[in-house]
């Protein structure tokens, strides 16, 4: 696997793997990786010929508070895994790479769609920070395909409608949720849970399944199935940030005749906020 911190060297090496008629899949990533990710980079590999992954901890996308310089940095186990995972290019680079000029005055892309609501609400100007630097990373790498997991349901749709309304040309492929053995959604995030809070963690996995098993059987009181499930996490010791039946495609609120319907979750523990999600 080759390595690049520059734009321009990482450019000349993808031209000539273009020029050779490559097919390029593109796996961003903020790091820390796991089976989710690898899962995702085998997914371009099987779809591409050449795949490139980044690892950007990109600050834009986090709020004020948030645990930008608590996010675990791990590069050295990182391409240990992507090498195991034959990724061929690895993009690292630092934060002036990306944002030279800063990020104040930094160019932004916003999608006016999708993006105040659900972690949008509780995460504003998350989903600007997550698009400008998609964008970036779009224009520097140039791919044929990109892969992004279903566990971020909310960023995928988010992306499609970026590079749809921005006649991006790039395939967006998703990626099915990789979980731990009791249902938990692999994320980053979870080395912050407490260890006597991990075994109840799931909980959100839970409410969500047993929510789609309800619709499955017919139930069509929306309400009160999301009033149901929160109750569920809020007795399991969670904080719940929303729980809400949404259409797959809009992530408006779900109607009774919709079709296709997608149940998105976060809750807080007591050191981190965890997301999931099942679609019907
Ligand atoms: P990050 O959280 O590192 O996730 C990178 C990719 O891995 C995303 O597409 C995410 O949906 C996917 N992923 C994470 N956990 C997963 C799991 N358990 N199963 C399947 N896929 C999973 O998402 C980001 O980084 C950033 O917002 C980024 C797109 C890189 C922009 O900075």
């Amino acid at each position: 696997m080759q390595i690049f911190r520059h734009i321009q060297s990482l450019r000349e090496s993808l031209d000539a793997e273009r020029q050779a008629g490559k097919r390029i899949g593109f796996v961003p990533t903020m790091g820390n990786l796991h089976s989710g990710h690898l899962a995702l980079v085998n997914k371009a590999k099987a779809e591409c010929d050449v795949v490139v992954a980044s690892i950007f901890v990109n600050r834009l996308q986090f709020g004020l508070n948030e645990d930008w310089d608590q996010y675990p940095r791990t590069f050295n186990d990182d391409c240990q895994k992507l090498i195991e995972n034959h990724c061929d290019y690895l993009f690292f680079p630092e934060e002036k790479e990306i944002y030279p000029n800063g990020m104040d005055g930094q160019t932004r892309v916003v999608v006016p769609s999708m993006t105040d609501m659900l972690c949008g609400a509780s995460r504003p100007g998350h989903f600007e920070g997550v698009t400008t630097v998609v964008s970036k990373l779009f224009n520097i790498v140039q791919p044929h395909a990109a892969v992004f997991g279903l566990k971020d349901y909310q960023q995928i749709a988010v992306i499609r409608r970026m590079v749809q309304d921005l006649c991006m040309p790039v395939d967006i492929i998703a990626g099915d949720i990789v979980r731990e053995a009791d249902g938990l959604a692999m994320s980053s995030r979870n080395n912050f849970i407490d260890s006597n809070e991990r075994p109840k963690a799931n909980q959100l996995h839970e409410s969500l399944l047993w929510t789609k098993q309800q619709i499955a059987n017919g139930q069509r009181d929306y309400l009160m199935l999301e009033a149901e499930a929160k109750s569920q996490i809020i007795a399991a010791g969670f904080r719940v940030d929303y729980f809400q039946i949404c259409s797959s495609d809009t992530l408006m609120p779900a109607a009774e005749d919709d079709g296709r319907v997608t149940i998105l979750g976060a809750m807080y523990t007591q050191s981190a906020r965890l997301i999931d999600n099942v679609s019907l």
